[in-house]
């Protein structure tokens, strides 16, 4: 199949392009490279360099490549940066994903995958959610979530597009980007790298569903490839196990210690300190996968200490590069 990616130069769009790519499909990415690079697709992969906001340039992509899967990863994925400039973020969020939805559907494509948030539609929960625990996004990158699938179940009734909503837990692993507020794995793993201690947020018993990049890209790719019941369909991609920010803080500075032990540094990793806490952070936040397993036919592969090892040893590699 051709398959157009957008935002496939980010952490989990390129995953996607990985695993589309291994499948036999022929990928082409969109991206305006704000927090993307093209280092991380594989050669032979096209690039647009092209912002989902910019209708026309969306349009002659979409000529061009005819695509009959599109994969909507690109967002503004900054949730303090959506309270600031919630104009922006809707900007990205639902005008740049209703070109693409509009683009998909003028162009004939057959289904579309849309990156969706578990934790920014259920908000704090203690046990893992199903996908009909209710609604109640706060924040308005949560809201353009939440409306983009409403979006997406518009076009699925009046144009008969197929449409997958996944709503990811927290995801982490190579590639994704340390620079970025959300990626907590990623600032972990530079600044232990580095010899230096990040800030654990308060007490550091925050709970949250660490999901390894690669296996999202595969649920991505089941998406495409299951049959769905209707034409919209929402999935849970996680893994429904609690991990705190102290656990996962001990098994990342342990696994950088022996890293950079191997590449011969003598540096010793810094206990991290705890700061003050943010506010608005969630307590916990779970997602409960039964119906991707089910219908999809997904599970993760990876758990948490193989998934934190492999993103240590990569950030290590590149580091040294
Ligand atoms: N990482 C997570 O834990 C997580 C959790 C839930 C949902 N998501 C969603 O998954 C998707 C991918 O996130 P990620 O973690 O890979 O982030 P990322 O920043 O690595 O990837 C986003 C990509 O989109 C590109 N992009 C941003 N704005 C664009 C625009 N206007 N036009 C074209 N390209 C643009 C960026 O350059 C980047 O390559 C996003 O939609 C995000 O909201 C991520």
């Amino acid at each position: 199949m051709r398959v157009l990616v957008t935002g496939g130069a980010g952490f989990i769009g390129s995953h996607v392009v990985d695993a589309l790519t291994e499948r036999g499909h022929d990928c082409f990415v969109i991206d305006n490279l704000s927090s993307g690079s093209p280092d991380n697709l594989p050669d032979g992969v096209k690039l647009f360099e092209v912002d989902v906001c910019d209708k026309s340039a969306v349009a002659g992509v979409f000529d061009e490549v005819r695509p009959q899967w599109v994969c909507h990863q690109a967002a503004q994925m900054s949730v303090s940066r959506s309270v600031r400039e919630p104009q922006f973020d809707a900007e990205v969020n639902v005008l740049g994903l209703l070109n693409i939805l509009t683009q998909a559907h003028r162009c004939d494509a057959e289904r579309i995958v849309f990156a969706s948030s578990g934790g920014v539609l259920y908000g704090d929960v203690s046990e893992p959610a199903p996908e009909d625990h209710p609604a109640d996004p706060i924040s308005p990158y949560g809201i353009t979530k939440w409306v983009g699938e409403r979006y997406l179940q518009f076009f699925a009734r009046e144009h008969g597009l197929t449409c997958v909503a996944l709503r990811y837990a927290n995801v982490y692993g190579p590639r994704q980007n340390p620079h970025g507020e959300a990626g907590v794995v990623a600032i972990f793993c530079q600044k232990m790298l580095a010899g230096e201690a990040p800030t654990i947020n308060g007490d550091g018993k925050y709970i949250r569903d660490y999901v390894y990049g690669p296996d999202v890209a595969q649920a991505n790719a089941a998406a495409f490839e299951a049959d769905v019941p209707g034409k919209f369909a929402a999935y849970n991609i996680g893994t429904g196990h609690p991990t705190d920010v102290n656990q996962l803080a001990a098994t990342l500075r342990a696994a950088c210690q022996q890293a950079l032990a191997e590449q011969g540094s003598d540096v010793t990793v810094p206990d991290p300190p705890h700061g003050p806490a943010r506010a608005g952070d969630l307590r916990s936040s779970l997602v409960d996968a039964a119906k991707a397993r089910q219908e999809l036919g997904w599970t993760p592969q990876v758990d948490i200490t193989e998934g934190l090892h492999r993103t240590v040893d990569w950030f290590a590699h590149r580091a040294s590069l």
